[in-house]
């Protein structure tokens, strides 16, 4: 029997807006076969930071990745498509674009595990709170 078709949250970071690359990021998403189901620019402000990372709020690593991911537009997705989730992460590659694999975004783009350039939700359960979240009515 074959599995129903997922969704997952993903957000274009405020870094990868600001390096011209949500084209490029879009279109390895389309070409990979995902479809964009909505798609939204928005700002962050502190009090939706403070959500969408509930599970980080009281790590030390909190108040940077906040100032960050406040700092300026990103663009929310929602994806959909066979195991998403999992695929998503995947082409993301590791969070530390140091150490992400060549080939993945981040082992394209990125030498940061702040600024590395795509949020992509990481469970079935994330999923859905953060898709209720950034698109309470989808
Ligand atoms: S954990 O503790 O392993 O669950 O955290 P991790 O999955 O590695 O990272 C969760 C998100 O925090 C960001 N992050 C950071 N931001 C700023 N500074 C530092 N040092 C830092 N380390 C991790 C990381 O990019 C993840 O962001 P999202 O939006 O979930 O990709």
């Amino acid at each position: 029997m074959s599995s129903p078709i997922e969704r997952s949250l993903v957000l274009i970071k405020p870094d990868a807006v600001r390096r011209g690359l949500i084209g490029e990021l879009l279109a390895r998403f389309e070409r990979k076969g995902l479809v964009v189901d909505a798609l939204e620019m928005r700002t962050m402000d502190a009090a939706l930071a403070a959500e969408h990372y509930a599970d980080h709020v009281d790590k030390p690593f909190y108040p940077p990745l906040k100032e960050f991911m406040t700092g300026g537009p990103l663009v929310a997705l929602v994806l959909s498509g066979d195991q998403v989730i999992e695929v998503v992460r995947a082409m993301l590659g590791a969070t530390d674009g140091r150490k992400a694999a060549a080939g993945t975004i981040r082992g394209d783009f990125s030498l940061s595990n702040r600024e590395n350039l795509v949020h992509a939700s990481d469970s079935p359960e994330s999923a859905a709170r953060e898709l209720a979240l950034w698109f309470p009515k989808l």
